[in-house]
């Protein structure tokens, strides 16, 4: 995923800075060969030999340092991606001002490839509106920032300011390494399986994960998209970052938040494993043991059918077909009964795993996918963004 990819870490005097230990570990396993340069106050916390001995790289601290004597350029021409993480609200100043009085910040000077930075600090301090003020002109200038997470801070306050996941640093890297922030348009998102009541005790649901959905959810966020997710059951802990979530279980309820929400959306994308069927009675009282229990089910309404009349000019439409047979045929047929823009064929068999096997159906081609749910979700959205502008031509 990350092979050969060339990271320069930079880790400042957070408290978090120990949360970067693991984050080098992780880009190691994945590929990357991975570079750091601690600031003197990151020295404080952690220790060069942790980032040397995990990464196999050297490491940097001193820009004087006679071994290394142009460090600041040689790193910078060096590597692909620059990860400031986390980042200390001083960092951030001296970034939004041009600083340039240590290694950490010349080579930042310097560097002309995708920066990202992790702000980590004390919610007061985040909050501040120096700080806030100088995330703002580096935004301006196209530095990627993740926003800081909600919870508990070392500090003992609450609030937002804590380090993320960095099993959400790693997508965010992936991301910026091949695209840019671009995406101005807002994405409706569904996924998961959805739950159809039997009794207070028993439903009827599907192997749907919700995998895809998320990928795709965070793959538009990360791309400067505007996301509104509605899942259902899903097997994974949704981003940190998405927030305003609608959760609906049945079909019935996903379909009346959908028609609630479509409306404000440019593009809609139809993930959710919604059941076709629903029991005919949803029983009050747990339904007792027999010989033989015959269940009777209704149809549901049809989600995407519904949209693909009510869409308005403009808004794209995207649909999945998971099938075990014929694929491309029925999905073909799908695109065009429903109205779709794209549709993406999915083969069940391997629907459930971290990889995908899909076409990309639009009106007039289809191409082949084989890659990760999230390079699959990238292309989802290189799509959806062509036809956008091809819409906004005429
Ligand atoms: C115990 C302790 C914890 C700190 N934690 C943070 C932090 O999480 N975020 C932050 O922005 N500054 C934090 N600071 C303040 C920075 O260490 C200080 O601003 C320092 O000058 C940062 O230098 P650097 O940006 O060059 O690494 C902390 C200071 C101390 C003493």
């Amino acid at each position: 995923m990350l092979t050969d990819r060339k990271i320069l870490l930079v880790v400042t005097g957070g408290i978090a800075a120990y949360k970067a230990i693991d984050l080098a570990s992780r880009l190691k396993k994945l590929g990357a060969k991975v570079r750091t340069i601690l600031t003197k106050s990151a020295l404080e916390f952690v220790g060069e030999i942790n980032f040397r001995a995990i990464t196999g790289e050297p490491t940097y601290t001193d820009q004087f340092d006679l071994a290394e004597p142009i460090a600041h350029i040689t790193l910078a021409d060096w590597a692909d991606i620059m990860v400031i993480a986390p980042a200390t609200a001083n960092i951030i100043g001296k970034m939004a001002n041009g600083i340039g009085d240590d290694l950490a910040t010349s080579t930042i000077l310097a560097f002309h490839k995708p920066i990202l930075v992790i702000p980590a600090m004390n919610v007061n301090m985040y909050n501040n509106k120096a700080v806030q003020d100088n995330i703002e002109r580096l935004q301006i200038r196209g530095i990627n920032l993740m926003i800081p997470e909600k919870g508990m801070l070392a500090c003992g306050y609450e609030g937002r300011g804590k380090y993320p996941p960095n099993e959400e640093i790693i997508p965010a890297i992936l991301t910026y390494l091949q695209y840019e922030q671009t995406i101005s348009s807002k994405y409706l998102i569904t996924f998961g399986a959805s739950q159809e009541d039997l009794d207070p005790m028993r439903f009827i649901t599907n192997h749907s994960s919700g995998k895809m959905g998320i990928a795709l959810a965070r793959a538009a966020y990360l791309r400067g998209g505007d996301v509104d997710v509605i899942h259902s059951r899903i097997s994974e802990t949704l981003p940190y970052y998405l927030e305003q979530i609608s959760k609906t279980l049945s079909a019935e309820e996903m379909f009346s938040q959908v028609k609630e929400d479509f409306t404000k959306a440019n593009v809609i994308i139809m993930c959710a494993a919604v059941a076709d069927y629903t029991p005919k009675i949803k029983e009050e009282q747990k339904i007792k043991k027999k010989e033989e229990l015959s269940l009777e089910l209704k149809r549901t309404q049809d989600i995407l059918h519904y949209l693909g009349e009510n869409k308005r000019e403009g808004q794209i439409l995207v649909g999945f077909a998971a099938e075990s047979e014929n694929l491309v045929e029925n999905a073909e047929a799908k695109l065009k009964k429903k109205n779709l823009d794209l549709i993406i064929a999915n083969n069940i068999s391997v629907s459930q795993s971290e990889r995908s096997l899909a076409y990309l159906i639009t009106r007039d081609k289809v191409e082949e996918f084989q890659g990760t749910k999230f390079d699959l979700a990238h292309k989802i959205i290189d799509i959806i963004e062509a036809i956008k502008k091809d819409v906004n031509k005429y």
